[in-house]
């Protein structure tokens, strides 16, 4: 009988749905014992068949980034009735989809700045329903969001006056660790907001790294984990999860084995992706700690070793990559299996490279 690894050609991003079940089931329950909801972000499977287990789980909608990623979910799955975009939607050809869309679900958008605000008014201002609008505020990672509670106020006035639009509160996306100021921005952020008139119906925070301590945050009332659902090397290069609890590896090839010390795999900057994370070298080898992977190019992984590695060509091996999000948005189709369906099945990443 063929084997599992055999079954499947290689390069191809192969997925343990027994690793997934638990992933989602353990946060789900670390977020019902602490009395916070969950909204998975969906970057990281682009599936809606995992989408369904998270809703099934406990979770009471979705997260995307893009117009176009949320609007491939609810294509795929009549459960996605809810779903947050994190990100500020900007130019006439997203607000019209973001309009569109907001017909069909419960659709709710993040905004930093009063140039957004007007954009996403000017395009809501004649629908019958206003679209719900949440603060985006900087609590440490530098990236998007206003960098002061006032200003988190200030731009919460603002989305209640505007036409189209209902204040719908506030958002953040923290670094690892950041709990505390998290607690601290969005405590005074709040009570400026209410002191205000308005209600902040939403606090929403998110993150897998340091998911399981949210609680330390108890303003937040809802979290957005999205590499929890797979994991990757970089979870464990940080003591988040252990290889064990990684359901998403890249089956690969040994193709070339030029030297004693050092083998080549199929899998390149193709597949496993050039993203470093901070991390040295490009993904973990299952059960060979002693490969390092120190070089890709398109479709050639190096596995280098301090002795002579074993490998002969033919070899398959498992890598478990830097960044797992990523990954899924090379292949057109991923392999599942689990312990009741050992033979791996297709499923098509629908949301992969949805980039608008
Ligand atoms: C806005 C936002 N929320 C949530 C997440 C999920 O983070 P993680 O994959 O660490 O769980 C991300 C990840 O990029 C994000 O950008």
């Amino acid at each position: 009988m063929e084997t599992f690894a055999e079954s499947l050609d290689t390069p191809s991003v192969v997925i343990d749905m027994d690793l997934v079940r638990a992933n989602i089931r353990r946060f789900q329950a670390y977020a019902d014992a602490s009395g916070f909801k969950v909204r998975p972000h969906i970057k990281t499977h682009k599936l809606p068949l995992v989408t369904d287990m998270q809703l099934a789980a406990g979770a009471i909608g979705i997260t995307c980034q893009k117009v176009s990623e949320a609007e491939a979910m609810v294509a795929g799955s009549p459960a996605v009735t809810d779903v947050l975009i994190t990100y500020n939607i900007v130019g006439a050809k997203k607000l019209a989809r973001l309009v569109a869309l907001a017909r069909k679900v419960r659709l709710s958008v993040v905004a930093d700045s009063a140039d957004v605000v007007d954009g996403l008014s000017a395009a809501f201002a004649g629908e019958a329903s206003p679209l719900a609008t949440l603060v985006e505020c900087d609590t440490g990672a530098n990236r998007c969001g206003v960098g002061a509670p006032e200003d988190a106020a200030a731009l919460a006035r603002k989305i209640a006056a505007a036409p189209g639009l209902v204040f719908g509160g506030l958002m953040t996306y923290p670094p690892a660790g950041g709990e505390a100021a998290v607690q601290a921005f969005m405590s005074e952020a709040k009570a400026l907001i209410e002191a205000d008139g308005l209600t902040v119906p939403v606090i929403t925070s998110g993150g897998t790294p340091t998911m399981m301590r949210a609680a330390e945050a108890p303003v937040v009332t809802e979290y957005r984990p999205g590499t929890y659902v797979y994991n990757d090397r970089s979870l464990v290069m940080r003591g988040a999860c252990g290889w064990d609890d990684c359901a998403l590896t890249v089956l690969a090839t040994v193709v070339s084995v030029p030297a004693d010390d050092r083998a080549i795999i199929d899998a390149g900057s193709k597949t496993l992706t050039s993203d470093l994370f901070g991390l040295t070298g490009y993904g973990h080898v299952l059960g060979r700690d002693d490969l390092a992977i120190d070089q890709l190019s398109e479709e050639h992984g190096r596995m280098v070793s301090t002795g002579p590695t074993g490998l002969k060509v033919g070899d398959r091996l498992r890598i478990v990559p830097n960044h797992a999000c990523v990954v899924t948005n090379m292949v057109d189709e991923v392999y599942l299996y689990s312990a009741e369906e050992p033979t791996p099945r297709a499923a098509q990443v629908v949301a992969r490279g949805r980039i608008w």
